[in-house]
């Protein structure tokens, strides 16, 4: 697999064409931002555990019914996957009260909900990433309501199983954002990463955060919180 030009840069990964025109590499970053890119920095070794616990998720994901972008990890940073064209919605799943969540009605962060929660932000940083409901993304044509059914079908399926998988590593799953993709015969597949980049984990026991909060917030210990969550998950 030759690893050719680069198509495209984000905040966190960068995407690659191959010789096989429905094959990208990502290349995960080291690189951190929150508030929209308004505040940069670097989280030291970022990139590696990301990328290794976004395959380990998506293997066992796959293997419980939910198709996603993996094809292989070629490197500590790099990995193959099919190329989709991505839904520009952000699907957020809560299972406890926490960030814009707790900020927008006014509720401590902690409360944990009878039900999990759904949400979509429209993907777009010069506006925000503003929330949207399902109306508003069939009237803006971001997706079809089959596409939007099946993502909400799935997103609850990713939530139900690494919920519990947390669990068993006395992690609680607080809350995590997905990105969808359609592969060129319109397939929805989970695409994007799972890592603590885009998950909120906080020790079952301790409530310690274990995932990006620790940057967004200044909490420090930011490197050992996502090294805590590769050996908790993988063991190493
Ligand atoms: P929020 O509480 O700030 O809306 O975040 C909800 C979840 O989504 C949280 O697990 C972090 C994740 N997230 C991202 O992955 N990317 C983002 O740009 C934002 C704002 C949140
Ligand atoms: N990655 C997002 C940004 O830079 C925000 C976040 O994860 O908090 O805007």
């Amino acid at each position: 697999m030759e690893k050719l030009q680069q198509l495209y840069e984000g905040k966190a990964k960068k995407v690659f064409a191959t010789d096989d025109p429905e094959l990208f590499i990502v290349d995960y970053k080291d690189d951190a931002t929150a508030l929209d890119g308004l505040k940069k920095g670097t989280i030291m070794g970022k990139g590696v555990i990301n990328n290794r616990v976004t395959n380990f998720l998506m293997q066992k994901l796959e293997k419980e019914g939910v198709p996603t972008h993996f094809v292989k990890e070629l490197s500590d940073r790099e990995t193959l996957v099919k190329k989709v064209s991505i839904v520009p919605l952000e699907v957020i799943i809560r299972n406890i009260s926490a960030g814009s969540f707790a900020k927008r009605y006014g509720v401590e962060e902690g409360i944990v909900f009878d039900q999990p929660t759904i949400e979509f932000s429209y993907k777009n940083d010069e506006l925000h990433d503003p929330l949207i409901n399902t109306y508003h993304a069939l009237a803006l044509k971001l997706a079809t309501k089959e596409e939007i059914e099946t993502i909400e079908k799935y997103a609850f399926a990713v939530n139900k199983f690494l919920k519990a998988f947390m669990l068993e590593n006395n992690i609680d799953l607080v809350d995590f954002k997905l990105e969808f993709g359609r592969l060129s015969d319109g397939t929805i597949v989970l695409a994007d990463e799972i890592s603590p980049d885009t998950c909120r984990f906080w020790d079952h026991t301790t409530h310690e955060k274990l995932d990006k909060d620790r940057f967004r917030r200044d909490l420090g210990n930011v490197e050992d919180a996502y090294k805590e969550i590769l050996h908790r998950l993988m063991g190493e």
